[in-house]
Parts: C-alpha cells; structure tokens; sequence
C-alpha cells in the first residue's frame, strides 16, 4: 500500500485545500475527479481516500457517486459536506433538504471517543456551508458530532474505517480542522509523515532520470519562479540532456536577464545547456508604433514562440519538452478536477504545435506555489529567484502604457528597481507587511513640473502594489505614506524623464493587477 491520500473532487470549491492540509501533515496526497472510477481508485493503491464536497445534492438523479463498491475496498474513507451526503445516501442512509440551512461558523459538539476527534475540546466552532444534511444515518453507523441545528455533523463506522463529516475541516475557520485530518490521515490511516521537500527533489530526480533515459529535453526558461525551478530539477536529474532556451526580449525587470544567466550559463551551478536569446531590439522593432493592449500581448506572445522555433529547429528533435506546469495552473485550465475553468494558461501556450518532440514532462504538477519556492531553495537556487513575484509573461511591455520604446523601457525598469528596494527596506524594518504583488508603470501621461528653476514635462511613474490571495480580487495594498514619499523622491532626482509619481489605489475589480 502506498503512503499517500488520494482526495476525490466532487466539485467542490475548497478541494485544492483539503490535499494542501494533508500534504501540512507531511503526508503526500494527489487530487482526482470522481469520473476517474473505482478500479483506478484500487489500482492507485492509497492508504486513504477523502471525498470533498461539490454543488450536487446526492439524491437526485445523475448526481455523481462512485456507488458502494468504493467503501468496500478496506481503505479509510472520510466524506467532506457532499462526500459525507454521498457516503451516507450510497451506503443506505437518508439525505434531504435540512430544515435549518447552516452557513459560517457554527457551535459544535463532539464526541472525543472517536479516533477522528482524539485531542479535540468537546466543543468548538466549525464552517459549515449546506442546505442538505443526513436525515437518517446508514446501517452501522454512529452519531460523533452535532450542532444545534445539525443533528448529524459527523457519524462514523469505526469497524469499517468510514468517516463522514457535513462541515469543512479543511478551511481554517473551523478551528481543530488541521487536527481532524491530521487524525484521520495518521491516525485512522496510518500514514508515515514522510512527505517533504527533499524527499520530492528526490523522487522527481529519479523518476525524471527514468523517464528521460538517454533522451534529450527542451525547456523554454521565462526565469519566472516555476520555469526556473523546472530547470533546476531536471538540471540536477539529466544535466546537460538539458536545453534551455530563455528568450530575454528586453522587458524583463532591471538586471533579471543577468541573473537568470547567472545561474544558468556557463558560470552558474548547473551544467545544462543554456542558450539565451538577446531579441531585444526584435521586440522593439515588432513593437514600435503599436499603442493597442492586446494588439502588444500578441506581437509579444507571437514573436516569442517564433524565436523558440528557430532555435529548437537548430537543436533538431528533441524527445521531450518540459514545461513548468504547476498544480493551480493544472486547476485553473480545468485538467485537474472538477472545477470550473477560471483561465487558460497562456505561458506557453501553442508550443506544442510545431516544436519536434515525443512527449510532455511537467515535473512541478503536483506542487502548490509555496511547495515549488520550497523545492527551488533546496535545489539551491537562489533566494531572490525563487521568492521572485509573478511577473507577467509579456513583462513590461504590459507595464507601459502605450507604445513601447527603449527609453521607456529603461525609465520603467530603473523606477521599479527603486520601488520593489524602498518595499523590501520597509517590509525588513517591520513598518509594513509585504504586499503579494508592487511594481512600477509608465504612465502614458505628460504633465508639467519644476525643478531647480526649470519648467520640466516629463512622464508620470505609477505605483501599483496589491494584497491578493489568488491574484482574480485584489485590494489596493496600504503602503505608508513615508515609504511612498522616499520612493517619489527616489525616482524623481533618479530617474531622468520622470517628474511625478502616483499612487495607484483601484482594487480589482475593477481595474486589473497589471494596466494593460
Ligand atoms: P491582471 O492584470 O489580469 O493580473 O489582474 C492577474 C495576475 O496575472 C498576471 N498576468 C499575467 N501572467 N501572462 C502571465 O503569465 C500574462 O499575460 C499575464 N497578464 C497578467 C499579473 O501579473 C497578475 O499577477
């Protein structure tokens, strides 16, 4: 049996949660859809399985279920909200509309006996979110846990390893949740907290090292956070097997094409075969004269899967290409599970099309972003790279408004540089807590000015820094009013072609992050 967790998604809107707590337990767990049935379930092989909630209601027809064959394996089953529903309305037991609908934080009365609440107080507040619950429990199975309203919060068949609960432990409102899944993951399963980092760098390295045997990879490195730690991995798996191609296209931040070759060229730590692409002036040329967002998204995205073609036309076939996928992009295209998609990933989007390989390795698809710095540090990348912020894959070209020029280029980058250092400064000193995303951007405004004794009419710098969770909602975020005032007076005697800054406090939505 393998020591790992596998979380079935019923759709529900905190799945990628419910496998980032277990994975808190040091327990490695991998999500699935329902669809993908009961014998892959058996063929997989888990030492646990959770059910997660979804948006169905389990009595009506074409309502999804894996039937009961799925509590007949001899595997530990806990059931989340609809999973709970499921599990009960399968095995024999009534689910229906509840009479009281619980929404938030609800008082909750547990019963400690139970291995699943072993430690817990007797009573605590959880988040409940269901307009059905378990009117009648199934054969062999006992209250744990209720409410006030909720008769029947949690009942369990110890004799059988089957769990149900209506409320999400999973989310941190509910106050012994990390506890509850921790229970039943060690506890109930009996799981080896083996899951770490290194044990991941590891295992990919030897799996990637198999996988590849003496074939050759092609990566297209951004020297975004994910790419680079991809490029770590599988420099550290196959060496210089290793092509990677980094297209620097001259609206990457100050300096970041010189530290991506710090690292990857010839005098960094990873013998791979690095080749960089200097196509600035390419870019600038496609660029020049063109004032249209999306018109520039395009000229960008084209122009660098056209240099990425010439390039693997010159390395010849390749048998894989690898690609920095991560867990929430696998999410959001709608690959991984049930969730709706949000946004399909655009970062190297079309590759695929024309690039002579066999096959697709995408070893950070199982990883959340914190889990990917985390492999990056100990592949001993750098710290800068790894807690790099997102950068857009049209960099600052989306970050000038309007045409986009060498000198604007230069103005923006040299601006930034002095804003994303004021913030660390700040963010070190503990006077502000560090916003999830801040840069500077090119207004395309001319406005007039003194300085000395001089009129000017110079460009207006604006500075934007958020406070995001998943980066879709975003706030304005507060940055004292000294640290912006040290910034201003920065960019200004700094940054010539400059003589105003703003301050940009639209929250999303909605503007967006970025302004084009
Ligand atoms: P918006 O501007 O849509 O940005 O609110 C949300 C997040 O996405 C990033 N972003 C991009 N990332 N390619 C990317 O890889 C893109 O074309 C792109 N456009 C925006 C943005 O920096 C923010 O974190």
């Amino acid at each position: 049996m393998q020591n790992k967790i596998l979380v079935i998604d019923f759709g529900g809107q905190y799945n990628q949660l419910v496998a980032r707590r277990v994975r808190e337990c040091n327990v490695y767990s991998e999500i699935y859809s329902y669809r993908i049935g009961v014998e892959k379930i058996r063929e997989m092989d888990p030492k646990g399985i959770i059910l997660t909630g979804g948006p169905n209601s389990c009595y009506l027809e074409g309502a999804p279920s894996l039937g009961k064959e799925l509590f007949e394996l001899g595997v530990p089953v806990l059931g989340l909200c609809y999973g709970a529903q499921m599990m009960q309305n399968d095995l024999g037991g009534c689910v229906g509309i509840a009479p009281v609908r619980e929404y938030g934080k609800t008082n909750t009365y547990f019963d400690t006996n139970s291995p699943l609440f072993k430690g817990i107080p007797e009573e605590s507040i959880v988040w409940m979110s269901h307009t059905d619950y378990i009117s009648e429990m199934a054969p062999g199975f006992k209250t744990v846990a209720h409410t006030n309203d909720c008769p029947v919060a949690a009942c369990e068949n110890q004799e059988k390893g089957l769990y149900a609960i209506q409320f999400h432990p999973e989310v941190l409102h509910t106050v012994y949740g990390k506890e509850i899944l921790s229970n039943f993951v060690l506890g109930i399963c009996g799981c080896e907290p083996d899951w770490r980092m290194d044990s991941f760098v590891e295992d990919s390295i030897a799996a990637i090292k198999e996988k590849v045997g003496d074939g050759k990879v092609l990566l297209a490195l951004s020297g975004g956070v994910d790419s680079s730690v991809a490029a770590g991995l599988l420099a550290r798996a196959i060496g210089n097997q290793l092509t990677c191609v980094f297209v620097d296209h001259g609206l990457m931040r100050k300096n970041e094409g010189d530290e991506v070759e710090a690292v990857f060229g010839p005098a960094g730590n990873f013998d791979l075969n690095f080749i960089r692409v200097n196509a600035q002036d390419r870019y600038y040329a496609k660029l020049a004269g063109v004032t249209e967002p999306e018109r520039k998204r395009k000229i960008i995205g084209e122009e660098f899967i056209r240099i990425f073609e010439e390039e693997s036309k010159k390395i010849g076939a390749v048998d894989f290409l690898a690609q920095g996928t991560i867990y929430p992009d696998v999410v959001e295209s709608g690959m991984g599970g049930e969730s709706a998609v949000i946004k399909s990933h655009h970062n190297v989007g079309g590759l695929p099309d024309f690039v002579d390989f066999k096959e697709i390795i995408e070893p950070l698809r199982d990883l959340f972003k914190d889990e990917v710095r985390k492999a990056g540090l100990e592949l001993g990348l750098p710290h800068e790279l790894v807690f790099r912020q997102p950068f857009p894959g049209p960099g600052l070209g989306i970050r000038i408004i309007g045409e986009v020029t060498g000198d604007k280029v230069k103005i923006v980058q040299d601006a930034d540089y002095i804003y994303r250092e004021e913030i660390a400064k700040a963010v070190k000193e503990g006077i502000m807590e560090e916003p999830n995303q801040y840069f500077a951007a090119l207004t395309n405004m001319r406005s007039v000015g003194v300085m000395g004794d001089y009129r000017t009419y110079d460009y207006a710098i604006a500075l934007r820094a958020v406070k995001t969770i998943d980066f879709m909602t975003a706030e304005a975020a507060d940055v004292p009013a000294s640290v912006l005032q040290k910034v201003m007076s920065r960019i200004i005697n700094e940054v010539n072609g400059v003589n105003r800054v703003l301050y940009d406090i639209t929250s999303k939505p909605p503007g967006t992050i970025e302004m084009e």
